[in-house]
């Protein structure tokens, strides 16, 4: 069967594409539309990819699996963060079935050891959520610069992991959507172990991670202070955090 038809058995249809700007930014525009759910932009190279806290993701054909869906969860706005953690789980997930052990820096970087093996951008667009994900299939094409800090999944078929990926994020999203939050929480939070009880630098300052909330935000401790603090977004920084791919 051919990847659209598997895509469309799940209830997802693929827009598939050479070179864009951003999967993230065609899903977006598409999902201002009123696309319906279910939307999936895959593209074999990206030159203004979107990161998170501003950065770009650009990639050459065949160097990552650039990919984004477009969602419509039916969870309330207060618990989107879920789904976005979640996604960091899949991602997990598929590099552990490939035989690659990566962890997750919270919020949902995916890193082998010190290196980046993938990166998640979620965007809201009217009522529908953007999943952006970027993995990492090759680096030996990278600049140096680039390529020290890159992990990858290596020799892949993209279309195969695409369609992992996909599995993964629909069965997490319907474990959530049915009230089985607790489990993804505790997997994500297994799923971060380098980073629980580390010191980490937070808008510049030193602190240590206590753990993950239930709403999923990071707990950390700043010296001196009683009770931790919850962060909901941005990034914190660890000693041993490579420079993010790409450019
Ligand atoms: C980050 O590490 O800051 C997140 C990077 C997310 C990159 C992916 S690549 C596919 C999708 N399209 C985009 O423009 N961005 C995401």
């Amino acid at each position: 069967m051919t990847l659209r038809a598997e895509l469309a058995r799940r209830g997802l249809r693929l827009q598939d594409e050479d070179a864009v700007d951003s999967t993230n930014r065609i899903a977006v525009d598409a999902a201002r539309q009123g696309v319906e759910e279910g939307l999936v932009v895959r593209a074999r190279s990206q030159t203004a990819g979107r990161g998170r806290q501003g950065r770009t993701w650009n990639a050459a054909p065949g160097d990552a699996l650039l990919v984004s869906f477009v969602r419509r969860p039916a969870v309330p706005l207060s618990e989107v963060t879920r789904l976005t953690l979640a996604a960091g789980l899949a991602v997990r997930d598929v590099a552990a079935e490939a035989g690659v052990d990566a962890w997750i820096k919270w919020p949902n970087d995916v890193f082998v050891g010190p290196k980046k093996l993938a990166g998640i951008l979620c965007e809201w667009a009217g009522d529908a959520l953007v999943v952006g994900i970027g993995v990492n299939l090759r680096t030996d094409r990278l600049p140096p610069e680039v390529r020290d800090h890159a992990a990858c999944l290596g020799p892949t078929d993209p279309d195969d992991l695409l369609l992992r990926l996909a599995d993964r994020l629909l069965g997490l999203e319907e474990l959530i959507e049915d009230g089985g939050w607790i489990a993804v929480r505790a997997r994500c939070a297994a799923a971060m172990w380098p980073m629980l009880g580390a010191d980490v630098a937070v808008d510049g300052g030193p602190a240590a991670v206590v753990g993950l909330d239930e709403d999923g935000a990071l707990l950390v401790r700043r010296p001196g202070a009683d009770t931790p603090e919850r962060l909901l977004a941005g990034d914190v920084h660890l000693g041993t955090e490579g420079a993010t791919c790409c450019s």
